[in-house]
């Protein structure tokens, strides 16, 4: 593809050449030995995680669209089709350019564009072997893609329909139906359906007050369905919801799939949630953690380790260290340092060690590395690269 934009040929050159292959290590290294801080991947827990989501979502009769927003990993979305997703979800178009270069070939980009040269990338994507949807909330946004899109290379288009999160997404029904009606007259796009995300009910704390929260919202999104239903334009795909409501959302009729993200990793913030039965919300398991090393002690009840800002996400909760039994809180201490009160593990003899935590949020701490460490058994045997890190356009 040619833009006649220098600045996007190079990113997009960029992007092409960079490595998403897992590189196998000559023998296993185990954890305590790799450079830290580093992002490690239980890949049992990864891949119970996957099987579990996707066994939950096909016994209600819903299919499963992981969001790779969060993993930003081919290797891993790749494991996620094999289990039976229907397609993989990305935020960016440079995110479906990194996965479609790694031979993923069913991509929904989640959220709307508007730039030429994006749309023209998104149309660039599309073709016999790849499905490319793409979301749209205006109608600029539709006639900018139809502009853009090549009759013989079709782009999906799903409407993507905002009730109260005010972040994108359309809540007028006339627009709705009349996006549906453009997309499915207007050669080189596809009316595929609808999309709605409530990302503000994911992480409502307890299970009823995210139930009866996102049941309302969808009840909307049945209104809408059955209004297109009775123009003629019956949504082939109705995807939205996310881990926090992956077990509410399935009760819905008229979604066919779930955008389920962060289950697959999991991080505290998901973990406060609260369960069905309280508690925490443990329906998946810890797979994604941070080693560090601790490296001084400035105080007897304070350790020191090398994982600050730029090891976690610092926007929610705090890291929560998992191998120290009896530790205090976490506190971030600049850029490259953290440090943990040590509480009732004081007595520990922790300099010189390597301790793994569960990270704060899981999509942006991952962001902050070049690739995962995957590990069987408490060893490092594959290092697989975080091959979108970054795609932030
Ligand atoms: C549009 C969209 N869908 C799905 C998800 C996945 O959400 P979660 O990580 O909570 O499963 C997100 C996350 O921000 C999102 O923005």
């Amino acid at each position: 593809m040619v833009s006649g934009n220098p600045a996007f040929e190079v990113s997009v050159g960029q992007l092409r050449a960079r490595p998403w292959q897992a590189q196998v290590l000559s023998e296993p290294v185990p954890v305590s030995e790799l450079p830290t801080p580093a992002l490690l991947i239980d890949e049992a827990l990864l891949d119970a995680n996957v099987k579990r989501m996707a066994a939950f979502l096909a016994g209600k009769g819903k299919g499963a669209r992981p969001h790779a927003k969060t993993h930003k990993c081919p290797l891993i979305a790749a494991r996620q089709l094999d289990a039976g997703a229907v397609g993989i979800c990305v935020a960016k178009v440079s995110e479906a350019l990194v996965l479609a270069n790694a031979g993923i070939d069913r991509i929904l980009v989640t959220s709307p564009i508007l730039s030429p040269d994006k749309l023209a990338m998104v149309a660039a994507l599309a073709g016999p072997d790849r499905q490319i949807d793409l979301v749209v909330d205006c109608e600029r946004g539709l006639h900018a893609l139809a502009d853009a899109a090549d009759p013989d290379r079709p782009v999906g288009v799903l409407v993507d329909v905002d009730v109260a999160m005010g972040r994108t997404g359309c809540r007028d029904q006339e627009v709705i139906v009349r996006l549906a009606e453009q997309a499915a007259r207007t050669p080189g796009l596809e009316f595929r359906g609808l999309q709605h995300y409530a990302g503000q009910v994911m992480h409502v704390t307890g299970h009823d007050a995210r139930r009866s929260k996102s049941l309302r919202l969808w009840e909307q999104i049945e209104v809408i369905v059955a209004a297109l239903a009775g123009r003629g334009f019956t949504p082939a795909v109705v995807t939205g919801g996310g881990t926090g409501t992956y077990d509410i959302d399935c009760e819905v009729g008229c979604i066919t799939d779930l955008q389920v993200g962060s289950y697959a990793l999991m991080d505290q913030e998901y973990l406060d949630i609260g369960g069905r039965d309280g508690g925490v919300f443990d329906d998946f398991d810890v797979s994604l953690r941070v080693a560090a090393t601790a490296i001084s002690q400035p105080l007897d009840n304070v350790i020191t380790f090398d994982a600050g800002y730029k090891a976690f996400a610092s926007d929610s909760v705090k890291p929560r260290p998992l191998t120290v039994p009896g530790a205090g809180e976490y506190r971030f201490a600049g850029d490259e340092h953290g440090v943990l009160l040590l509480g009732s593990a004081a007595q520990e003899p922790l300099l010189g060690t390597v301790q793994q935590f569960v990270v704060p949020h899981c999509d942006p701490t991952v962001n902050l590395y070049d690739a995962y460490w995957l590990c069987r058994d408490g060893l490092a045997f594959e290092r697989w690269p975080v091959a979108a890190r970054g795609c932030s356009w």
